[in-house]
């Protein structure tokens, strides 16, 4: 069976890795991928976005299964026209990835259909949007509706900040079309839990809970990332509060999606905060999140395919989806100055064999050498039988692996670890 994933980051790495354990995969092909996964995949030099290129590849290549990955090819259409031509995809088509793809879009369906979220205005005019911030309540929260790689989402915690927010959106295009809409909502406080779940539309399994670290220092300082670690089980997330996320958003999600005509097949991921009011979604995903795949998926006991197969053909209730009781934490390892500027082309040292717990998210392949080649490098992974040890052998592990310019936060899983002893 040929394979074909979508993607290049560190994400695909753990998806690619986790596909390889089924027999009947003959080949994977990674689009674009990176250098970082040549020995797992056969690199195929297209972009992620080129959906025409993808879909004459994978003609031309007889893909038996498509994986979709990342959000924008997800949001432009790349499994609608991947089926069109007979492949069969692991994804949502184009009119159910706009749960992730228009802010707007997410808030007003959960306001239709009573799933718990912020409280939010949306805004179109510039001068409204600051007249409406006069009185709102401190801090707030201003969200672009389009997709912004993750950085659309400022929290202001001044009027003044708020309103500088709303000007290089809405005027100055800093996400460019991204900020033509915009979503301005109350500012809610309390653990975060991401819950990615497998769903074809029917069923809805939530995989292994986790929790990333998206501030690029130590102790949550410092600029938003796209995560620079994860562990898994989150400790917040408890079997009450699992329960309660079930019957009051994970199932009215996927109802909703089913209502307005767009059904969600693939993976959704929910992104939720733990108020004081009970769990509130803070984002939805329509896909595997990034590094969270880095800890959810060394977890899976049960086959991935197999699974990715079952959302596919509306059979999930029948397909056995095990979590093992260990634990898992990831370590980013980035480039000094990630997420703003950052030199690339460094080589890179991977003992051998550690090599089953590196993700590579950014690395170029020059004659046989494998170099440095994005701000996020790679994601370093322990399954140990309590998150305790696995935090302690993923960093023996980023001890192993050297190259210039390398850093990475000493405290993943702290935060987790300090509930436990709790
Ligand atoms: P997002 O890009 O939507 O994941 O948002 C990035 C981060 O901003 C989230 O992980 C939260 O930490 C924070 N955030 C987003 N919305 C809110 C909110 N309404 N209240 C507090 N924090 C928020
Ligand atoms: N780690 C957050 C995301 O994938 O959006």
């Amino acid at each position: 069976m040929k394979i074909m994933v979508v993607g290049g980051g560190g994400r695909e790495h753990a998806i690619i890795k986790k596909i390889k354990e089924n027999k009947e995969v003959t080949e994977i092909f990674a689009v674009p991928g990176n250098g970082g996964m040549a020995k797992d995949a056969t690199l195929v030099d297209i972009g992620a976005k080129d959906i025409e290129k993808i879909v004459e590849f994978a003609v031309a290549n007889n893909i038996d299964y498509a994986v979709v990955a990342p959000d924008d090819p997800l949001v432009l259409g790349c499994v609608d026209a991947l089926e069109e031509k007979g492949i069969p995809c692991f994804g949502p088509k184009g009119n159910a990835a706009i749960i992730e793809g228009s802010k707007v879009f997410s808030k007003n369906l959960m306001k239709k259909y009573g799933i718990p979220t912020a409280a939010y205005e949306v805004f179109n005019d510039m001068e409204k949007a600051l007249e409406y911030l006069e009185t709102a309540p401190i801090p707030t929260v201003i969200k672009a509706d389009g997709l912004a790689l993750g950085k659309g989402v400022i929290i202001a915690n001044t009027r003044e900040e708020a309103k500088s927010a709303v000007v290089s959106m809405m005027q100055d295009k800093m996400f460019g079309t991204s900020g033509d809409n915009i979503v301005i909502e109350e500012f809610l406080t309390g653990p975060e839990v991401s819950v990615l779940s497998f769903t074809d539309g029917k069923t809805v399994v939530p995989m292994i809970s986790s929790m990333d670290h998206k501030r690029a220092g130590d102790n949550d300082t410092g600029l938003n990332t796209g995560g620079m670690g994860t562990i898994a089980p989150n400790p917040y997330y408890t079997r009450a509060v699992a329960e309660e996320c079930m019957e009051k958003i994970f199932l009215p999600t996927i109802d909703a999606m089913n209502k307005e005509g767009r059904t969600f097949k693939g993976c959704l991921y929910f992104g939720l905060m733990l108020t004081p009011n009970g769990p509130k979604v803070i984002e939805y995903n329509c896909r595997f999140g990034d590094p969270e795949t880095q800890v959810v998926l060394p977890l899976l006991e049960s086959d991935l395919l197999t699974i990715m197969k079952a959302t596919t053909n509306g059979t999930l209730s029948e397909t056995e989806v095990k979590f093992s009781d260990k634990s898992a934490c990831c370590v980013i390892m980035a480039s000094k100055g990630y997420p703003v500027s950052y030199e690339k082309g460094f080589e890179m040292n991977i003992p051998e064999e550690i090599e089953g717990n590196v993700y590579v998210a950014g690395a170029s392949l020059k004659e046989g050498r494998l170099l440095t080649n994005g701000g996020r490098v790679l994601g370093v992974t322990a399954v140990e039988d309590n998150l305790k040890d696995a935090v302690k052998s993923s960093y023996e592990l980023v001890k192993q692996i050297s190259f210039d310019n390398a850093f990475y936060r000493n405290d993943i899983g702290a935060k987790a670890l300090a509930v436990l002893e709790d």
